[in-house]
Order: structure tokens, then C-alpha cells, then sequence
């Protein structure tokens, strides 16, 4: 039927699935069972549960909502690979993924290429519904790509032994360019998810904001400049400090990135190594990103200054790739990559926010609340997977993916 005509060329998704899928395994060739079956804290996830759960996403929206006949590898399954899909049903605790020691990690890989091959099988005849959510699915599992890789470095991080993950090459190897900054536009702009191609529910629909004068930094913040901060008492002195990011710091005893030793080095998925002070912060909250610019005398951008700042740079070419233990570094000065950027935004809806419909209208719309906008791409993030309009979130406390900062000022 005309209306069911395909808006995708079918090849091409059907290679971006397969490489997605394919590099998702790759990921996970370093690991033993053990190594993939640990959850190093609640909100971090095993990666033999990333590997299942990005499985079940295709097996249960696609192939079972889509292809006649399609026979489920395990029923029992759903209930501990659903992740928080009200429409699915009940399912394991989050906190509770760590206990699954059954199924094995083999036994997981079987159910991949169980679901890979009815998916090869089906994918030609699939009505063009079906094949929007298998274009979903493949964003969907890039996300997950990169929370494996941050999960995994949380789960080494526990290990006295601290193990690395990969050989891999420091977050960035380029020289600091100086720190500039950056007239932005003022007035009326547009942002938000562009009308053809590829977005997530929250990033529509693109709308008017209002900027006022404002001007943005041309880099990101480093290490050396976090060392500063440090040395001048920022994690001691209360006045830079919202009142529950104070408490925080207090209750939990923070002064330093994530993975940050006193004797100078820091932990990465490439094992112990001296902190590179060139490179760009990582694994700082959006509560120390917010001090920090208290202290340098700016603020962090919101979204829509970020957005119309980074709409003009191609993420493409920002982005690495961690595959299989090699990086693609970026080139000097890119945009997007390295870390993630804190805004001083809250997640929430745009003006005329539709959630998608079926049960993956939960995808985003129901996380609106207490969670800020992050901007950008990391070293983690797949190649090609973000772009200017994509709204990463997490709460204000959360510290283990690869976050960072770029300052911002009014003008
Ligand atoms: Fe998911």
C-alpha cells in the first residue's frame, strides 16, 4: 500500500543495524563472564544485561508487535531484560541486575543472533511502522554502547587490581588551544530536532527561543584549570555552591573527579595513568560543573546557547569511536566529542511535545523531571549518534559518564 511506503532505503538501515549490532559484540570481546555480570552501583548497569535488554528492545517491538509467527527465544526472559517500560509489564528490580548470574554471557550471545537472524529474516516485508522502530532500536543500542563502555569502567574502578579494559590512548592528545570567547547570536532563534530524518521524541518539535546577549567559550574546561579550582579551595568554600549540591559534596565527601587519585593519577578504561592535563574534565556532576563556573566567573550555557553555538559543527567529525580498544581522536578544537557538556537547562518538554505513540512513548517524556541537559558527544559516544539538536540528561549528581563542561557569560 502507498501509505505504507517505506521513508528509509531499506539497505542502508539494514547495514546500520547489522553494524550496530556487530559492534555492540566487539565491545564485549574483552570481557569475561564475571567481568560482564557485575553491577558496580545501582543506576550503573551489567553489560551482559546492556548486550540482552538492547535485544529485548528489537525481539519485543519489532518482531513480536510485527512479525507473524515470530517465536520468542525466552518468555521468562522479558521480566529481567525490560528495563522500565510500564506498557511491558513487571520486571526485575534495576538495583537487583547484578544477581543474574544466569543466563550466562553465551547464553545472551545465543539470544542475539536468535533475534539478529529473524530480524535479517523479516526485515524486507517489515510495514514502514515496524521499520521505524528498528531504526529506534539501532539508536537505542548506540546509547547503550556508550553506557556499556561507562558501566565497565565503573565496574574495573571497584577492582583493586584495576583492570583495563583496552589499550587505549589518552582522551585527547592535542594542545590546549587558549580560551576564547565566542560572540553568540541574540534574538530569535530556532532549535530542536530538524523535521526529515532521525530524532528522539524529546528534541521535537523544533521551536522559537529567545536568546539574550550572551558569549560561549571556544573549548572546553581541562584538567589543569579543575587543578586550579582544587588548589584554590572550591570544594571547601560553600559560597560557590547551590545548597543541595553543598550538601552533597559534604555527605559524600566529594573533592576531586570521579575517578581521580591524590597521588595525581586517575583511573580510566585504560588503567591507572597520570592525569592529562590538557585534556578536558571528565566525570564531574553538574553540581561542580555549576560551582566551577561560579568560581571562573561565568555560568554554564543553556541548551538553546549551546545548541546554536554547536548547530554550525559537524558531529560526525568530533565524535570517537572506542572500538574494540582503538580511538579515533578527534581534531583539534571539534565541537562535539571528548566529554559531554553540562547546561544549566532542565530536562523538559518543548512548546507542543508529543511522546511517540505505543509503549515507546515512555522512551524519554516520562524522565522530565529533576535531570539537566547535557550537549555534545563523548569519547564513548558511537560515531554519528549525536547531533546539535540531541539532548542527552542526567540527574545533577550523577558523575560516571564522561561529563564535562564549557563555560558561558552574559554579554
Ligand atoms: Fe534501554
Amino acid at each position: 500500500m502507498a501509505s505504507h511506503a517505506q521513508t528509509v532505503p531499506s539497505s542502508d538501515l539494514a547495514a546500520r543495524l547489522f553494524a550496530t549490532r556487530k559492534l555492540t559484540l566487539e565491545l564485549a570481546a574483552p570481557l569475561s563472564d564475571a567481568d560482564a555480570t557485575i553491577q558496580p552501583f545501582p543506576d550503573a548497569s551489567p553489560a551482559k544485561w546492556h548486550l540482552a535488554h538492547t535485544t529485548w528492545f528489537f525481539e519485543t517491538f519489532v518482531l513480536r508487535d510485527h512479525v507473524p509467527g515470530y517465536r520468542v527465544f525466552d518468555e521468562r526472559w522479558a521480566y529481567l531484560f525490560n528495563s522500565y517500560y510500564e506498557a511491558e509489564g513487571p520486571r526485575h528490580a534495576r538495583p537487583r541486575r547484578g544477581m543474574l548470574s544466569r543466563p550466562s554471557l553465551d547464553e545472551v550471545r545465543a539470544y542475539r543472533a536468535h533475534v539478529d537472524e529473524a530480524l535479517d529474516r523479516a526485515l524486507s516485508a517489515l510495514p514502514s511502522a515496524a521499520l521505524e522502530l528498528v531504526e529506534l532500536g539501532i539508536h537505542h543500542e548506540q546509547q547503550h554502547q556508550e553506557l556499556f563502555l561507562t558501566d565497565i569502567l565503573a565496574t574495573f574502578a571497584e577492582n583493586p587490581l584495576e583492570p583495563a579494559y583496552g589499550e587505549l590512548p589518552p582522551l585527547t592528545c592535542f594542545a590546549v588551544e587558549p580560551l576564547t570567547w565566542h560572540r553568540g547570536r541574540e534574538g530569535i532563534v530556532e532549535i530542536g530536532g530538524p523535521a526529515e530524518g532521525f530524532a528522539f521524541d524529546a528534541e521535537r518539535p523544533r521551536h522559537r527561543v529567545f536568546l539574550s546577549g550572551h558569549e560561549i567559550a571556544n573549548r572546553r574546561i581541562t584538567n589543569r584549570e579543575w587543578r586550579e579550582f582544587i588548589d584554590d579551595g572550591g570544594y571547601r568554600t560553600p559560597t560557590l555552591w547551590l545548597s543541595e549540591a553543598w550538601d552533597w559534596v559534604q555527605r559524600e565527601d566529594i573533592g576531586a573527579p570521579l575517578y581521580w587519585h591524590e597521588d595525581g593519577t586517575e583511573f580510566t578504561l585504560g588503567g591507572r595513568r597520570e592525569v592529562d592535563r590538557a585534556a578536558p574534565v571528565a566525570h564531574i556532576s553538574y553540581y561542580e560543573a555549576d560551582a566551577f563556573a561560579r568560581w571562573a566567573g561565568a555560568r554554564l550555557p543553556t541548551e538553546a546557547e549551546w545548541e546554536d553555538f554547536g548547530a554550525s559543527a559537524d558531529p560526525a567529525i568530533g565524535n570517537q569511536l572506542y572500538r574494540a580498544g582503538a580511538v579515533i581522536p578527534s581534531p583539534k578544537g571539534g565541537v562535539f566529542g571528548e566529554v559531554w557538556e553540562w547546561t544549566k537547562s532542565a530536562f523538559a518538554s518543548y512548546p507542543g511535545f508529543a511522546p511517540a505513540t505505543g509503549a515507546v512513548g515512555e522512551y524519554n517524556g516520562k524522565f522530565m523531571c529533576g535531570q539537566f541537559v547535557l550537549k555534545g558527544a563523548s569519547c564513548a559516544t558511537p560515531r554519528g549518534h549525536s547531533r546539535a539538536s540531541y539532548r542527552n540528561f542526567f540527574p545533577p549528581q550523577a558523575r560516571w559518564q564522561f561529563t564535562g563542561l564549557r563555560l558561558a557569560r552574559d554579554a
